[in-house]
């Protein structure tokens, strides 16, 4: 539910035209992995040694970081969490339920909250399973990447594919909204060994699958020594069989790389792709939150002995574990809307441009004259849509929105 604003909030959001508050979800970042994937680059750190030994520190700077950050979403209810990562699967049961009881004891959690935490096989037994799910874990995703082991291997991942099989077993066994995560466009592949992949996902028959195709990015091992890719016609062969299969097995393809069946949407994600406002708490989290007269972005500190140090201080100051802080411009806060709505397959309903951004539609009324005009989306009185090619090709419609071209 949207938190409502106080008049005197109103009065001061004319210029925004913000009437409501957006839907509020709640990010924890744990940053450690057993091992650092040579494609990933995610504020993810290899633990030298037990995670135990900094669980407990890291617990605390959380309850900490939460503390401190209540000010900024007091009253506000939170519709989301999300456990991410890193490896949130390394922590002990009893941490992510010490985690959640603070959660609960500091802010108001929607009663059907959607909870979820990031799993990777190779980090969990049966037992841990059924505790996270006590502690009130109510949605898995397991990072399965692929079930070739050839590949589980070229991407350098702890698991392997009988360990892969097993863990979907455990989670369904525990969980009744799991999400596989796959990549596809993986070194050497071939059409027919992605179709096995995402055919043995299919076979679960699991609430929701998320397929992203492998990108290079900076910083990773990959970037730097580059394995041999299949090639754009390929990748997009690759890419429309993935939708095709998922579709025939009854999944909605409702956001670029997301599939639900009927009722499984991720809550979570559907609340980022909105514009909605997220709190990230933890090393590298990013947050998004909205106020009646402005919208701010924040990270907080990135390295986790940095994060942890700061969380510790005797002293509370309000901005203590912020490393970067920016208030979103007009121009930027009607671009990042548009980023993220455009790539849900349905689009928005066009009053939410103005509810989200407190921008009139007007204000990009001859790019999106433009955007139809050219085949990328199309439009009635109620919604915007992408067309299938504006979906292909987001970055050709995406670039008619950019700043410089808006009449702000
Ligand atoms: C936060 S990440 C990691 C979650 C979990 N630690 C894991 O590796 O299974 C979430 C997902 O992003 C995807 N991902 C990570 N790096 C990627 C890349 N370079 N290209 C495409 N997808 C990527 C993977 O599918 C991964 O499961
Ligand atoms: S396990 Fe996940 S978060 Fe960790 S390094 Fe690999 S892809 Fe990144």
């Amino acid at each position: 539910m949207a938190a409502i604003i106080t008049s005197s909030d109103l009065l001061n959001s004319q210029s925004l035209g913000l009437r409501t508050l957006p839907p509020l979800s709640l990010y924890i970042h744990i940053p450690w992995c057993v091992k650092k994937c040579p494609y990933c680059d995610f504020n993810s750190h290899e633990i030298n040694g037990d995670v135990t030994v900094l669980e407990d520190e890291y617990v605390a700077g959380l309850t900490r970081d939460l503390e401190i950050a209540l000010p900024q979403i007091r009253g506000r209810r939170v519709v989301s969490v999300f456990f991410g990562g890193g490896t949130p699967s390394l922590f002990s049961a009893r941490s992510i339920d010490t985690i959640l009881t603070t959660v609960r004891a500091l802010l108001p959690l929607e009663h059907h909250a959607e909870v979820s935490l990031e799993a990777n096989p190779g980090t969990f037994e049966v037992q841990k399973f059924a505790d996270f799910q006590a502690a009130g874990i109510n949605r898995l995703s397991i990072g399965i990447q692929s079930f070739n082991p050839i590949h589980l291997q070229m991407l350098g991942r702890i698991h392997n594919n009988r360990e892969a099989h097993r863990a979907v077993e455990i989670a369904q066994r525990n969980f009744d909204n799991v999400n596989l995560d796959l990549m596809y466009a993986l070194p050497n592949q071939t059409l027919k060994e992605a179709h096995n992949d995402i055919k043995t996902a299919c076979a679960f028959g699991v609430q929701h699958i998320s397929a992203y195709h492998l990108t290079l990015e900076p910083n990773t091992l990959f970037h730097r020594y580059p394995p041999s890719l299949p090639d754009d016609d390929l990748s997009a062969d690759i890419q429309l069989m993935i939708e095709q299969t998922l579709e025939s097995s009854n999944y909605i393809n409702y956001e670029t790389s997301a599939f639900a069946q009927f009722g499984y949407k991720s809550k979570h994600n559907l609340n980022y792709w909105l514009f909605g406002d997220y709190l990230g708490i933890g090393a590298g989290a990013h947050s998004k939150i909205s106020f009646a007269d402005r919208i701010v972005r924040q990270m907080r500190y990135k390295q986790p002995r940095e994060y942890l140090v700061k969380a510790a201080l005797g002293v509370i100051v309000s901005d203590m574990l912020i490393q970067e802080q920016h208030e979103v411009s007009l121009d930027d806060r009607q671009f990042e809307f548009l980023m993220n709505a455009l790539r849900l397959t349905g689009g928005f309903e066009t009053r939410m441009f103005q509810k989200r951004t407190g921008l009139s539609i007007t204000t990009i009324q001859q790019q999106l004259d433009e955007a139809e005009r050219r085949g990328l989306m199309v439009r009635d009185h109620q919604c915007i849509m992408p067309t299938s090619t504006g979906r292909r090709f987001l970055n050709d419609l995406l670039q008619i929105f950019l700043p410089e071209k808006s009449n702000i």
